[in-house]
């Protein structure tokens, strides 16, 4: 019986603290056996709860100190790049949350620098890809199913409710293309097995004005039209009225595929003095958990069997230059001309 794998994980926020209790809980074979954060309450917090998992502040200090065999970065994106090479300098195995990073120049040293370790196992968070309904699709369109693609329209829209947490965490966003449509733009790259060759975006602040100071919309979109001739219409938003509206639609010459039209939580329908009602899931963890917990079993999956990562670093890079390029769009738009 090969001995347990050490993972640390790095970030115990809205998304790192699911993350480690995934480690601890649902891996075979897998011990948590650090985790770090500088906020001094998640840490606490965490050392309460995983009693076995030694606590760090500083994330250099945890590399030095413990005898890891893998990380599990879910820090803010601007720190995704550094830590991740920081970790396979040291020779650890790493998963990192996307984006792979917020500069195409970081992401470019990231693909070169790890191309030097083959042996490790680097894998970027698109947790899409591990959806059972976005592995269907895949599926299908893999198979001709749907014939040839004419439109992949994709819309990840936060609910309302979160807009507190949206607006506090601005200063640090890297955008709404980066932070949000990087997911549909991974999607479009993995089913359509194609890239874009032209970008165009627009959007605007419909309901918070406080997006425009950092150069950015409540609710963006671009349209691209990829290689293989697929038109992609992505949004990308912070105000859903009624729930987390993650939905893809890709229509074909044979066959249309949709995905999350209406994002209910479950099967139950409430008739009442209103009319007929589903409950609509409220954010990520609830509408992917099981996609999270997928992902990390198949990162501890390659580890084992010493292979590379599904999602790679390369897919990471492309994702970022891609989201990059309609965020650079959208900024350019009051340059483009009005039609007569
Ligand atoms: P958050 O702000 O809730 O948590 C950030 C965490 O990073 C905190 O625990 C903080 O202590 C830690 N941190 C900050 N600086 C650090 C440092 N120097 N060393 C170690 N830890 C440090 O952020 P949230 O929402 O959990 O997002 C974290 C990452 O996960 C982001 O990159 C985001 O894009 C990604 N994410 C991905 C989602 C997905 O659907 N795949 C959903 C939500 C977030």
């Amino acid at each position: 019986m090969t001995s347990p794998l050490r993972i640390g994980a790095v970030g115990l926020g809205r998304l790192g603290r699911f993350h480690a209790e995934t480690v601890a809980k649902h891996l075979p074979h897998t011990e948590l056996a650090a985790v770090c954060s500088v906020v001094p309450d998640e840490l606490a917090s965490a050392k309460n709860h995983f009693p076995n998992a030694s606590g760090y502040a500083d994330y250099t200090e945890m590399l030095n100190t413990e005898c890891l065999d893998a990380v599990v970065l879910t820090s803010p994106s601007a720190l995704h790049c550094a830590q991740l090479l920081q970790a396979a300098e040291a020779g650890l195995h790493v998963f990192t949350e996307k984006p792979l990073g917020i500069t195409g120049e970081e992401c470019q040293n990231v693909v070169q620098q790890v191309s030097a370790h083959p042996d490790l196992t680097i894998m970027v968070g698109f947790m899409r890809r591990y959806d059972p309904s976005y592995l269907e699709v895949k599926t299908r369109l893999d198979a001709g199913d749907i014939g040839r693609p004419i439109l992949f329209r994709s819309y990840s829209v936060d609910p309302e409710t979160c807009i507190d947490g949206a607006l506090a965490y601005l200063p640090h966003s890297a955008g709404q293309f980066l932070d949000m449509a990087v997911h549909d733009i991974d999607l479009a790259r993995w089913v359509l097995q194609s890239e874009p060759r032209m970008i165009t975006a627009a959007g605007g602040c419909y309901a918070h004005p406080e997006f425009a100071a950092h150069d950015d919309g409540d609710n963006v979109a671009a349209f691209m039209q990829f290689k293989n001739e697929t038109m992609v219409f992505l949004l990308a938003g912070r105000t859903a009225p009624h729930g987390y509206q993650v939905e893809t639609e890709i229509i074909g010459t044979k066959a249309t595929l949709r995905v999350g039209m209406t994002p209910q939580r479950n099967l139950v329908e409430i008739l009442d003095a209103h009319g007929v009602r589903k409950l609509c899931s409220q954010g990520f963890l609830e509408r992917f958990e099981q996609a999270y917990i997928a992902e990390l079993a198949a990162f501890v999956q390659c580890i084992r069997k010493g292979k590379p990562a599904e999602v790679t670093v390369n897919d990471g890079l492309r994702a970022t230059e891609i989201a990059l390029a309609a965020q650079q769009a959208f900024r350019d738009r009051s340059s483009s001309s009005e039609p007569a």
